[in-house]
């Protein structure tokens, strides 16, 4: 098999086809070298179509910084406790950083029949200290190695996705104060139901965004152990210290059972679910101002900058970037449900299927990190059209329901309540007039209860001043909400405590 150069080690997609990435003899060395597992009781080579078949570099590729990292704390360990001379230490830690320093700028020779980043660190490694780079893999099993560089990268990819979501939920409190005047419709069944506060809506994707984050550092905390010392499966029957390691990997402890541990994927099943919850409220937003941008809605002006154009209809501006962003999110359920089948049968503990993890668990974080750094610029961005949302707002008897709890706020049974007003809003559509605009004899003639006060609770505004019940869109309850996560925003971390009445 050839050689080639490792080039944007972590920028190139996972899908990309090996030929593109690896090129032929790029290095000017054509010496095959035999796999180090290999070395063991086989007598013949690989088949090149299995090597082609096997290798795992051209998407695990990503994990060299985590993979180097690794090493260096394992090193380090193993002078601790006298298994390797603090001078070999020393060795393998100045040249596996420089190693690093080479595979940043996109320079390094890679081998097919190296079949993985680990173990084309190590040949690196041993290309240049030799024997000293052959004791790094003491008290240590490609297992054990895969599982804590994939929780050291999900552990950085997790940081980001929490900083995108605080941006996604900063440009909708951004918001918040400019529309407070607004109002829109709610609607349930996608039929017009009661009136709200254009902030109420931002705030909703605010609290989706921060169970969000919630399920996010949730996954980071159950994943932060370490893995390494578990070896292959076993353990290992050196005196090695797990905790050092740990440490100095910044994990939480280690990991308890070296079986579970060899075949524990737990934390990338919920990453992915994390992930496809995140797909699923972008999804659902960004079907919610496709409606609304268009002509029969026209509450919603997207930024240019982010819709196209078509080749034939010089008149169209589409919103193809909230449409990828749903579309999109169909890949992303999809990976959740491809690592799900990958695991669902295998006894423990490591088994190559494994390897088949990285592609969907990449994917995944790139293509929600990438619907959200569109995500924020459009909600920043866009502008509600209030002429649209005025005149229609007062079609769809959005204070049907306030008019009902004014009935009952005078004593009448609910039920009865609900009734009369179905026969009211039957009278006013009949007439063509709102609740507002429907004479008080009219509405007398259906209940007899009803004064002149009840116009104080009709029309969208003053049916949205109508609310008081805490978390509704009552005005000083959004602008409590709105205070609260100004605090929490502005302030300091992710509050995960929900919320309460009484504050
Ligand atoms: N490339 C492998 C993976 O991603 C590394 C572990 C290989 N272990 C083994 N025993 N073959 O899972």
């Amino acid at each position: 098999m050839g050689w080639g150069i490792i080039a944007n080690l972590d920028r190139r997609p996972a899908a990309e086809p090996i030929a593109a990435l690896f090129g032929s003899n790029s290095s000017g060395n054509s010496q095959p070298v035999k796999s180090p597992s290999r070395s063991g009781v086989f007598e013949d080579n690989a088949d090149a179509r299995m090597e082609a078949f096997a290798e795992s570099i051209s998407f695990d590729r990503r994990l060299y910084r985590q993979d180097i990292r690794g090493s260096i704390a394992h090193a380090e360990m193993l002078a601790t406790v006298g298994l390797i001379s603090s001078e070999e230490f020393a060795q393998i830690r100045d040249t596996l950083r420089e190693i690093e320093g080479e595979l940043d700028a996109g320079r390094l020779p890679i081998r097919f029949e190296l079949e993985d980043i680990h173990m084309h660190m190590e040949q690196a490694l041993i290309d240049r200290i030799g024997d000293v780079g052959r004791t790094l893999h003491t008290a240590r099993s490609r297992n054990d190695q895969v599982s804590t560089d994939i929780r050291m990268w999900v552990r950085d990819a997790l940081d980001k996705l929490d900083g995108q979501l605080e941006a996604l939920q900063h440009a909708f409190l951004g918001r918040c104060e400019r529309d407070f005047y607004i109002i829109l419709p709610a609607y349930t069944h996608l039929q017009r139901a009661q009136p709200v506060l254009a902030p109420h809506y931002w705030l909703a994707y605010i609290e989706k965004f921060a169970r969000d984050r919630e399920r996010v550092a949730d996954c980071r905390r159950r994943l932060n152990r370490c893995s390494l010392g578990v070896a292959a499966v076993a353990g290992t029957t050196l005196p090695i210290d797990r905790d050092q390691t740990a440490r100095l990997l910044e994990f939480d402890g280690v990991t308890a059972n070296s079986l579970d541990t060899s075949s524990d994927r737990d934390f990338m099943l919920e990453s992915a679910f994390a992930l496809s919850v995140i797909a699923s409220h972008l999804s659902g937003w960004a079907e919610e101002w496709i409606l609304w941008s268009t002509v029969e809605y026209g509450f919603l002006q997207l930024p240019q900058a982010f819709c196209t154009g078509s080749s034939i209809m010089p008149q169209k501006v589409n919103p193809d970037a909230l449409e990828l962003i749903r579309g999109k999110s169909a890949r992303v359920m999809g990976n959740l449900q491809t690592l799900m089948l990958l695991v669902k049968n295998l006894p423990m503990a490591y088994n190559r299927d494994l390897q088949e993890d990285k592609p969907p668990l990449f994917d995944s974080f790139d293509t929600v990190s990438a619907m959200l750094e569109l995500a924020e610029p459009i909600v920043a961005g866009s502008e509600l059209v209030r002429e649209t949302i005025n005149d229609r707002l007062e079609r769809g008897y959005l204070d049907a329901t306030t008019l009902m709890e004014w009935m009952i706020r005078k004593g009448m049974p609910q039920r009865r309540a609900h009734h009369l007003v179905g026969a009211i809003v039957g009278e006013a559509m009949r007439r063509g007039v709102s609740l507002a605009n429907l004479p008080l004899e009219v509405m007398q003639s259906h209940a007899a209860e009803i004064d002149e006060s009840v116009y104080d609770s009709l029309g969208t505004k003053n049916a949205v001043a109508a609310f008081v019940s805490y978390g509704s869109t009552a005005p000083d309850q959004v602008r409590a909400q709105i205070a609260r996560w100004t605090k929490i925003l502005h302030g300091c971390s992710p509050e995960t405590s929900p919320g309460s009445a009484d504050s």
